[in-house]
Parts: C-alpha cells; structure tokens; sequence
C-alpha cells in the first residue's frame, strides 16, 4: 500500500499523512481505507501536539458524590478493573473526585498500574496561588497530588456559586500557568435556548472565558458544550443540536485564532451522555469527547460510555 500521499479533509480542514498507527480491521473512526480488507488508524501532521489531540475524551465529573471514602475508593477500583480490557488507543478517560477524595483515587489508580489509562482532574480551584482564602485550594496544590486536569465554569458553579465569565477567565490562567490542562464548559439555560439567544451566550462566555489568551494558552484547552437544560435531566440534546453548537464553538477558535489553534482544541459534550446515546453524539464532526455526571459513579455505566464512544 502506498500511503504516502494520503490527504483527508475534515472540518474543511486538509490533512496530510504523518504516520500510521495501527493497522484494525474494525476501527471507530476510518480516516483512510487501503485496500478491500485492510482499515489503517492514521495519525495527520497538523492535528496539534496534545496528547488528547485525534483522541475521543471520556471526562466523569463525580460532582458531590460519592458519599464516603469508601464509596470513592469502591468506584475508582471497579473502574480500574474493567478497563483492563476495554482499547484505549484511540480514547482519554479523565475522572473528576471530590477534591477530598483526589489524592487516595490517585494512589488507588496507581495501585493497579491503571494511571497511563485513566488521569485525573479537580472539580474546581481558585485563581490565587495561596493566601487567606479559607475553603479554596489553588491549582499548584491539586498539581502536586496529582492532578492534571481541571474544570472551570460548569454551570453548577456559575449557577450556584456566582462564577462569572471573568473569574472563569482568571481560573483559566491560573491551571494554564500550573501546567493543568483545563475543560473549560459553556452552555445555554433552557429560556436562552427558547430565545434563540444560544449562540450569542455561547460567544459570550467564549469570549468572556477566553480573554486575553493567547493561541499557545488556548490550545491547551478543551472546550465543552453543556446545555444547561440537559444535565441531570435525562433530556439529552439531539446529536444535531449538540453537533451545531459544538460547531459554533469551532467557528469562534477559527476566527478569533486560527485553523491550527482550532485543531488543538477538542470540543466535547455533556448532559445526560449515557451509554445508548453516547455513540451518535461521538460521531459529529465537532464533537471530540463527552463529560459524563450521573453514570459515571456506576462503573458499568462508564464503562459501557467509554466502550460505545
Ligand atoms: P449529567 O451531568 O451527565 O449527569 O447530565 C453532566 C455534567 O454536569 O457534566
């Protein structure tokens, strides 16, 4: 097979061939077929440099739960288990504890060998790097522990705790200066969406979230559209208008920074990702990767996300 001249065009972008993978017979996304039986795996040489970068992000935000030490420990164990045998070559699985918990998940991670397969993220951090700021933790301390993730702006957090656009944009700078990697979500409120106002919402918080970043700082970003009308709910967008919004999204990297920058962020979706919807959603264009609440505190359920995604 000559693969050398291989050239694929997704999100109107051209790719040209950096090097092969893996060859499969089945594989969840065939960007080049060979020949009649042969499927290949290709990796492009303009997809970005991350590591999540052509991989599908399977994010499990655990959000107040679970309960007790034991709980955590439980849940992480399980998960540790059975993704023994699930192939991830082709996907990132984050997983977000209570930040109580972050420091035993990761040992417990550790323990089975596991923490190549699953990283770990914090739910939240303050933008000041220490100081007299009673109940916050910064972004250096969860990074010490472990941590290489964070998210900020979920809507609990705007909507229960007052989180603005602007102290998002300062929690961004603080986990980029930390080396976090951070899942920064937007998303519309259900009478947004009725006022057809949710791309200028999505733009807003884009723009507000973003400020003052440059390409470098943003392509260590992962953006994620969370209609806030579908978390918890069991009201799933459809994959079309999940798909429109995460290209929505898309068009604001273009235009504010460019193609390349636009390649190195992945734009996932959340709200109620469960294991039979999982697969549409990972199979638009603009989508890259999912942030699960509810089920992933069942290991089976997770799993069964990450296997379908
Ligand atoms: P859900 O939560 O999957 O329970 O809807 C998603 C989220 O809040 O990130």
């Amino acid at each position: 097979m000559s693969i050398k001249n291989i050239n694929v065009i997704k999100n109107g972008v051209s790719y040209t061939l950096d090097k092969v993978v893996y060859k499969a017979t089945e594989c969840s996304e065939v960007y080049a077929r060979a020949s009649e039986n042969d499927t290949y795996i290709l990796v492009f040489n303009n997809k970005g440099e991350s590591e999540e970068m052509g991989k599908t992000i399977i994010a499990g935000n655990w959000k107040m739960n679970p309960q007790t030490i034991d709980d955590a420990v439980r849940i992480a164990n399980e998960l540790c288990l059975g993704m023994q045998d699930i192939d991830l070559t082709d996907k990132k699985v984050v997983i977000f504890p209570p930040s109580c918990f972050l420091e035993t998940v990761c040992r417990v991670i550790k323990s089975h060998g596991a923490q190549n397969k699953i990283s770990v993220g914090v739910q939240n951090i303050y933008f000041e790097t220490h100081g007299a700021y009673t109940g916050e933790i910064s972004a250096s301390q969860v990074k010490s522990i472990g941590c290489e993730y964070v998210i900020i702006g979920h809507s609990e957090r705007r909507i229960y705790f007052g989180e603005t656009n602007e102290a998002c944009n300062k929690k961004i700078q603080a986990a980029l200066q930390q080396g976090l990697k951070v899942l920064y979500c937007v998303g519309e409120k259900l009478d947004e969406r009725e006022a057809n106002v949710t791309d200028e919402v999505i733009r807003m918080q884009l723009a507000g979230g973003l400020y003052n970043l440059s390409a470098e700082q943003a392509a260590n970003l992962i953006i994620v559209y969370e209609p806030i009308w579908a978390i918890g709910t069991g009201k799933v967008a459809t994959a079309d208008q999940a798909q429109e919004c995460c290209k929505t999204i898309r068009e604001w990297i273009i235009s504010h920074y460019s193609d390349e920058t636009s390649n190195s962020i992945a734009i996932c979706y959340g709200g109620s990702v469960k294991p039979s919807n999982a697969a549409e959603l990972m199979r638009q264009t603009d989508i890259d990767g999912a942030l699960v609440g509810g089920p992933s505190l069942t290991p089976t359920s997770f799993l069964n996300i990450i296997t379908a995604s």
